[in-house]
C-alpha cells in the first residue's frame, strides 16, 4: 500500500487536534510554530503553502517535536529561539527562557542615557540576553557577565558572538562576585542581575513546563527566595563606583522584604521599586553615594 503523503494543512489540522486532546494550551499556534520552524517558513508562508507536501525526513523530526511538546517541553526549547529586546537569541535547556518582564531592566538602564560609556557587571547571565542587549544598544560600554553554571555560559557565549559583541562582553565563571576578584578593575557603574528568586516551597505551584524543564539553579533561591538577592544587596556596594547603581529583578511579592534588606545597608543612599506593565513590583534600583 502506498504511504500517505501529508501536506502542510493536513499536518497542521492533525497536530492541532492531537495537542487539544493532550490539553496543550495554544494547540494551533504551537502546531504552526513547530512546523514553520522545521520547514524554515514563517507562519504566513505556511498559510501560503497549505498544499505543500511534507516528506518522511521532516515527518520523523516533526513527530519527535510533537512528543516533546506533549511532555510539556516549552516551545522555545523546541525551536531553540527566543526574542528579547527585538533581538533573536538561541536557548536550550541549559538556560532559563528569557522573560519579557526582564526587558524592563535593560530599558531602565538604557533610559538613563549617561553621557560617558558605562562599565557594567551582570551577575547570573544565563543565555546572556541582558549583557548582549546592553552591548548591542551601547557599543561603547564595557560589559562583564558571570554565571555559576558553566553550561549556561556556553549558551551566553554563542549569543554574544552571534550578535558580534565578542570584544565588548567578557564572560566569567563563578559564584556571584568571586570571578571579579581576578580583574584589574573591580568597580562598576552598574551591577545588574535577574537572579533566581523563587521560594523552594513554591516548587509545586510552578507550571510543569517551567518546573520540569527550566534549570532549577536559575529559578530557586532558598526558603524565602531571597538567598541570592540578600547576598547581592550586601556585597554589591564593594564593587560599585561612587554614584553606582545596583539594579535587579524581584518576584511580585518581594518588594517589601527587599526594601527592608536595602534599608539595613546604610551605604545605599537611595532606592526605588519600579512596577512592570502589569502593575507588579518587578525591578529594584539602589544607588550608593
Ligand atoms: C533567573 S536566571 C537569569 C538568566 C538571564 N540573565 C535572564 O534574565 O534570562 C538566573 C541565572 O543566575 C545563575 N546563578 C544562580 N546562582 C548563581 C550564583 N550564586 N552566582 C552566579 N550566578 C548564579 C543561574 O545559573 C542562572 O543562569
Amino acid at each position: 500500500m502506498a504511504t500517505k503523503i501529508w501536506n502542510v494543512l493536513e499536518l497542521l489540522d492533525w497536530t492541532t487536534e492531537y495537542f487539544e486532546k493532550h490539553n496543550i494550551p495554544n494547540p494551533r499556534l504551537d502546531a504552526e510554530v513547530l512546523l514553520g520552524h522545521l520547514l524554515e517558513k514563517s507562519r504566513l508562508q505556511l498559510y501560503l503553502h497549505f498544499d505543500m507536501p511534507v516528506y518522511q525526513e521532516h515527518l520523523s523530526i516533526f513527530r519527535e517535536l510533537i512528543k516533546r511538546r506533549i511532555a510539556l517541553t516549552p516551545i522555545s526549547y523546541l525551536i531553540n529561539r527566543k526574542e528579547f529586546m527585538s533581538l533573536d537569541f538561541y536557548v536550550d535547556e541549559r538556560v532559563l527562557i528569557p522573560r519579557p518582564e526582564t526587558e524592563f531592566i535593560v530599558e531602565t538602564i538604557l533610559n538613563t542615557n549617561p553621557e560617558k560609556p558605562q562599565r557594567v557587571l551582570e551577575i547570573g547571565t544565563g543565555s546572556g540576553v541582558i549583557a548582549t542587549a546592553l552591548a548591542v544598544n551601547e557599543p561603547e560600554w564595557e560589559i562583564i557577565a558571570t554565571d555559576i553554571c558553566q553550561d549556561a555560559l556556553q549558551v551566553a557565549e554563542k549569543n554574544r558572538d552571534a550578535h558580534e559583541c565578542t570584544e565588548r562582553v567578557s564572560l566569567l565563571h563563578g559564584d556571584l562576585f568571586e570571578p571579579i576578584q581576578e580583574l584589574d578593575t573591580s568597580h562598576f557603574n552598574w551591577i545588574v542581575s535577574n537572579p533566581p528568586y523563587v521560594m523552594s516551597r513554591e516548587n509545586n505551584d510552578l507550571s510543569p513546563d517551567v518546573r520540569d524543564h527550566e534549570p532549577h539553579i536559575a529559578l530557586f533561591a532558598g526558603e524565602d527566595g531571597l538567598s541570592i538577592i540578600r547576598r547581592l544587596i550586601s556585597e554589591a556596594p564593594s564593587y560599585l563606583n561612587p554614584g553606582g547603581k545596583l539594579i535587579f529583578e524581584i518576584g511580585d511579592t518581594q518588594g517589601t522584604p527587599v526594601q527592608e534588606l536595602i534599608n539595613e545597608q546604610i551605604v545605599y543612599e537611595d532606592s526605588k521599586i519600579i512596577k512592570d506593565y502589569a502593575g507588579k513590583d518587578r525591578v529594584v534600583v539602589a544607588s550608593i553615594a
